[in-house]
């Protein structure tokens, strides 16, 4: 008989000990060792009862493939970021911060899903039954075929799901996984070692009887899924839905996904009566502004296949303050602080003597460096205190040289502020030579960019972040 071993593991850093401390000595947390049997552990290998192993069947790297099917749910939003609807029998992730949305939104799933003649299970760990009603009441699907259930014990859920005498789900909710308890283990609800020994199982239920199991997980202040990230390498598809308390838009974004595209995001508009899809995101974005305050650039930028317009804000003030403030909302602060080197070293711009604060309107968190010349426009125009001509958007990545230059998908961003009314694009000269893998497409921007002229939309290039401030300078009113 193989000899059991005990060993502590850090729930936050994940280093194992052989003994256990109060503190851990790699990260520093405070009683954050957790007892652990060897083999419960990912990818250990069970020591009991294993046997001598069957050989599997190798095969070509071609043959056929079956498509995997997939339930749509009718909530476009959320069939795009989950590549095209849900897969049978996979694992999905839904991140976030408590209150956001995460219950109502899969609720209004739930009941999508009921209605169209698919069994679907909501287990319920952190609301009573009444609490859920209410919700339910309260969008309107109070009478969807939805089968709903308050339980935080893993093997009660799992007997229940194998009900004999029902057919299988085809989707299984776990809201949330955090509140989720197996009685093999000792430690509380929460704990790395629950949450990884829940997942675990009820993934492994998910994949034996071709069930879809979303799991619903708190993410914590610093923006890890509480279990530090534990689950998200264990599930086929993690989704964040992410948004700022104060606003009422709400993003769903798709960070894996192992049945399709990640980048793709689903917006969403929290009402009183639930969640709305957003179909066109950039009128959302763009909100009512008059085009007419000095710091405020529009960026086309690109969401996975979806343009999306956005206004950037910054605003520049002296500072009295021996190191100038930098404050960033919805951008990456090390990009702003880059921005504002180049400013310095290529323009002459010198803001070393003021605080910057910028912002993303709306709440949108954006990651693409084609936002460098809206962030470099919406600043050159809060110093000069003018704003921007109106009707322009912009977008180019920007090198610590200075030079500009253009992103992917240029076409379809001229595309969609053409649409929604803008008469001018400054973007990077479309003309330049690109890496050879990228030439085709820029061909294919230049033609597109030339048809975009004719039909209204001026496009204005500029080769270096010093055109761009001379261009600025130029016609700003
Ligand atoms: P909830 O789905 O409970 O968040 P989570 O599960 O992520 O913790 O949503 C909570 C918030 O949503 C709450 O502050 C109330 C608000 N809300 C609405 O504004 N309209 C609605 O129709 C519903 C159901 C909730
Ligand atoms: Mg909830």
């Amino acid at each position: 008989m193989a000899k059991t071993r005990t060993s502590y593991v850090c729930n936050q850093c994940r280093t194992s000990y052989n003994k256990w401390a109060g503190r851990c000595d790699n990260c520093g947390e405070w009683n954050s060792l957790e007892e652990q049997s060897e083999g419960s552990g990912i990818g250990a290998t069970p020591i009991k009862g294993a046997s001598k192993g069957r050989r599997i069947e190798l095969v070509p790297l071609h043959g056929d493939i079956v498509e995997a099917p997939r339930y749509k749910t009718g909530i476009s939003e959320f069939d795009r970021v989950a590549g095209g609807g849900i897969v049978p029998g996979s694992a999905l992730l839904v991140g976030g911060d408590p209150g956001i949305g995460k219950s109502t939104l899969l609720l209004q799933v739930a009941a999508k899903l009921a209605d169209s003649g698919k069994r679907v299970v909501y287990i319920s760990g952190e609301e009573a039954i009444a609490q859920v009603r209410m919700r339910a009441e309260r969008l309107k699907i109070q009478n969807s075929a939805v089968e709903l259930g308050a339980e935080t014990n893993l093997s009660n859920i799992i007997a229940t799901l194998d009900d004999p005498t029902k057919p299988k789900p085809a989707l299984v909710i776990i809201d949330s996984i955090q509140t989720m308890w197996s009685d093999n283990l000792d430690s509380p609800p929460g704990t790395v070692s629950q949450v990884r020994t829940s997942s675990q199982t009820l993934i492994r239920y998910a994949k034996a009887h071709n069930v879809a199991v979303i799991l619903v997980g708190h993410v914590t202040k610093d923006g890890q899924i509480a279990g530090p990230r534990v689950i998200e390498h264990m599930v086929d598809a993690v989704l964040y839905f992410e948004g700022e308390r104060g606003h009422q838009y709400r993003i769903l974004r798709g960070v894996k996904n192992r049945f399709g595209a990640t980048d793709e995001i689903g917006v969403f508009e929290m009402t009183g009566l639930g969640l709305a899809e957003v179909t066109n995101p950039s009128e959302l974005f763009l909100g009512d502004r008059d085009g007419q305050t000095p710091g405020a650039a529009v960026f086309a930028g690109m969401e996975g296949t979806r343009p999306l317009l956005v206004e950037i804000q910054a605003l520049v003030a002296e500072t009295s303050l021996a190191t100038p403030r930098r404050a960033v909302v919805g951008w990456d602060s090390s990009r702003l602080a880059m921005i504002l080197a180049v400013l310095d070293a290529h323009c002459g711009l010198g803001l070393s003597k003021h605080d910057v604060y910028l912002n993303v309107a709306g709440g949108l968190k954006i990651k693409e460096p084609a936002a460098d010349m809206a962030v470099a426009a919406a600043l050159i125009s809060s110093i000069s205190q003018k704003p921007l001509p109106k009707g322009t958007i912009i977008f180019g990545e920007i090198a610590l040289s200075g030079a500009t230059r253009n992103p992917s998908q240029s076409a379809a961003r001229l595309k969609e502020a053409e649409k929604l009314g803008f008469s001018q694009a400054i973007i990077a000269n479309l003309h330049q030579k690109k890496p050879k893998n990228e030439q085709k497409g820029a061909k294919n921007g230049q033609k597109t960019a030339e048809n975009e002229q004719k039909m209204g939309l001026k496009v204005a290039e500029v080769n270096h972040l010093m055109d761009l401030v001379a261009k600025l300078a130029a016609n700003m009113t």
